[in-house]
């Protein structure tokens, strides 16, 4: 199992030619990563330029789906869409959602559903607050969080859903969570997903971590806490931090 890299642009960067830019500097770089699969998840309207850009190397991803695939439904983006468009991904239920637009863990799981249909890959965000996790809450969090998102989610289903363990105070803070943290969350999540599904679901499952990733502390998360890849905010705008962790990721 390769280890999986994703870039999560966010609302950035503020113009078109940028994220050309920035795409391309980071295609050119990643050519002779073959160890390592890249994901890129520009926001929706750069993902057709992108899609012209792409090389085999990198993949695509939307940050955010609808749980229909067509309809009236304004200002909303279909995972069939995203399929139609050439992803292979979509991060669902990251905390910046689940805080800004009230996402709760019974709409995670309507698209994770309307995803997997269509065998669009879901990135499923987990993660506890800081607020959670001073009352010694995270594993409570965390299990909730996994029961209510994977809802009637069938053993064929799973098999396509990666989740990333992303402890909402370390998103975005510079505070990244220590490595021994990041290895006995990625245990207890095996643990719960063993006991959902079964012990092979749980050990082929492709767990990443997120939150504060950068050149520095990038191989730790993969070598030690044994998470199968990265989900990258920040340091995924910056081309050459970005693939600094891609080389180091790749060579590990
Ligand atoms: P960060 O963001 O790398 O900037 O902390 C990670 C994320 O939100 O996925």
């Amino acid at each position: 199992m390769k280890p999986l890299i994703v870039a999560n642009w966010k609302m950035n960067p503020q113009r078109l030619v940028e994220a050309k830019r920035l795409f391309n500097s980071i295609k050119r770089r990643v050519r002779s990563s073959k160890n390592v699969e890249v994901v890129i998840c520009p926001p929706f309207i750069y993902l057709a330029t992108s899609k012209k850009q792409q090389a085999t190397e990198i993949k695509l991803g939307g940050q955010n789906c609808f749980w229909k695939q067509k309809g009236a439904f304004t200002g909303e983006i279909s995972p069939k869409m995203l399929k139609n468009l050439g992803c292979e991904y979509v991060i669902i239920g990251h905390s910046e959602r689940r805080r800004n637009f009230n996402e709760t863990d019974k709409i995670i799981n309507q698209k994770i559903k309307a995803a997997t249909a269509i065998k669009l890959k879901p990135i499923l965000c987990i993660g506890e607050s800081l607020e959670e996790k001073k009352r010694g809450r995270t594993q409570a969090v965390l299990k909730s969080q996994i029961i209510k998102s994977l809802d009637k989610i069938g053993k064929k289903e799973i098999k396509n859903i990666i989740i990333a363990y992303e402890p909402v105070w370390a998103i975005g803070t510079g505070i990244p969570c220590n490595i021994e943290t990041a290895f006995s969350e990625n245990l207890l999540i095996r643990k719960i997903i063993s006991q959902l599904y079964t012990q092979s679901t749980a050990k082929n499952l492709r767990i990443l971590y997120g939150g504060s990733v950068d050149s520095k502390n990038a191989i730790g998360f993969v070598k030690e806490a044994r998470m199968n890849g990265l989900l990258i905010g920040g340091a995924s705008l910056k081309a050459k931090e970005f693939i600094k962790i891609i080389k180091r990721v790749n060579k590990a």
